[in-house]
């Protein structure tokens, strides 16, 4: 090999040199590295081109790991359960329900899956939730991983585990409408054992103005509860318009604009999702304290992107991961919280740029962060 390869020991660790630059090459399987080395060699390649080929074939740090991703993907139970995840995060009982399998087998399928770094899990109270993994830039196996990502989701899913997963979304959201339903009028009391709107409304009031949008905007609020912010939107901006499922939420939120004598507001009752309010009309979508109580956040961003104009934005308001189980029961969320990055990967996967992301320190442990995103041209 042009004395590139300084040493090789038991077929496992394989030294190449150049220069004073040393790299190892570690794999378990000797046939593959024969492959990779043979491929360089009839092809004539110096050491110089050979680190740069190692760099442009992203082997570092093993071929063992290509052999993981691979394998993950070769298997049809793993792609349809890469596919069911593309519509959200699932317990293991819930993914089993989904695409009818064991749950012995499912733990091995996700086992497989995470050690390729293809799914990712977070703990949600009692519950471990799985989600397709956020591909990070720097893994050697990214433009791949994409690709193939994208292959399985250019595929219809399976009927049958479509219908279930509609049957699921439906149970999902039916908790939290029922939740609003029975408690619309201690909303605010239990909203309080969280956080105080007076700890960050003054901050989101402040960002909303800096983005200084003209006063003939349209501004839509998904889940305007009460009403607070809408009374607020409504006194700045010509046209607002608020989403709502609960009709308990909406009719409080019609009370609050009306005692404040405004006549700018329009009500829509549903869930946001499923809403056609059409393209190049909304410069800003807001949303303060409901992507917890989505049934599948990541979506959202999705039905954003399709209400807001070019370089139209998007406020999300939300609580910063935790780990206090107990507001699942009390306050009806489904989710604890959201890490920032992870509000990021469902924006750029909808065509929304993440702009700025603030975290506020509060009592009760929990955190609020204001993330600001906006679409592109
Ligand atoms: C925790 S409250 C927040 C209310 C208000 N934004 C605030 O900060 O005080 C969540 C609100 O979102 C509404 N909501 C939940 N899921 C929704 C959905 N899929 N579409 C529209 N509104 C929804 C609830 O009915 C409720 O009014």
């Amino acid at each position: 090999m042009k004395g590139f390869i300084k040493s090789i020991s038991n077929n496992i660790d394989i030294d190449l040199i150049s220069g004073s630059t040393v790299a190892t090459l570690r794999c378990n399987s000797p046939k593959l590295i024969r492959v990779f080395l043979m491929s360089l060699n009839n092809a004539q390649i110096s050491p110089d081109e050979t680190f740069k080929a190692m760099g442009s074939l992203r082997l570092n740090p093993s071929l063992e790991q290509q052999n993981v991703v691979f394998r993950a993907f070769a298997d049809s139970v793993r792609t349809s359960i890469l596919r069911v995840l593309e519509s959200g995060s699932f317990g293991v009982l819930e993914l089993s329900r989904l695409l009818d399998i064991r749950q012995s087998a499912l733990s091995h399928h996700l086992k497989t899956l995470a050690v390729a770094g293809l799914v990712a899990k977070r703990r949600e109270g009692n519950s471990i939730f799985y989600r397709r993994a956020f591909l990070r830039e720097d893994d050697p196996y990214v433009e791949f991983k994409r690709a193939a990502f994208n292959c399985i989701d250019s595929l219809q899913m399976d009927e049958a585990h479509r219908g279930r997963l509609d049957v699921l979304e439906h149970e999902r959201s039916e908790l939290s409408l029922n939740f609003f339903k029975k408690n619309a009028e201690k909303f605010a009391k239990n909203q309080e054992l969280i956080v105080e709107r007076s700890q960050y409304s003054p901050i989101l009031e402040e960002l909303i103005s800096s983005l200084n949008l003209p006063s003939d905007s349209t501004v839509v609020e998904i889940g305007p509860g009460e009403g607070f912010l809408l009374v607020k939107l409504a006194q700045v901006f010509n046209q607002v318009i608020g989403i709502d499922n609960s009709a308990e939420m909406l009719s409080k939120a019609k009370e609050s604009v009306s005692d404040a004598n405004l006549d700018n507001v329009a009500f829509i009752h549903g869930d946001a999702n499923q809403q056609s309010i059409s393209r190049a009309k909304v410069n800003l979508v807001v949303m303060d304290m409901v992507l917890h109580h989505l049934p599948s956040p990541a979506n959202i961003f999705g039905s954003v992107a399709d209400m807001l104009n070019p370089l139209g934005y998007f406020l999300a308001v939300d609580l910063a991961q935790h780990d206090q189980g107990w507001v699942c029961k009390s306050c009806g969320d489904l989710w604890l919280g959201f890490d920032e990055v992870e509000l990021e990967n469902w924006a750029v996967l909808a065509g929304l740029e993440p702009l700025q992301s603030v975290n506020l320190a509060l009592k009760n442990g929990f955190q609020v962060q204001i993330s600001l995103f906006r679409l592109g041209l």
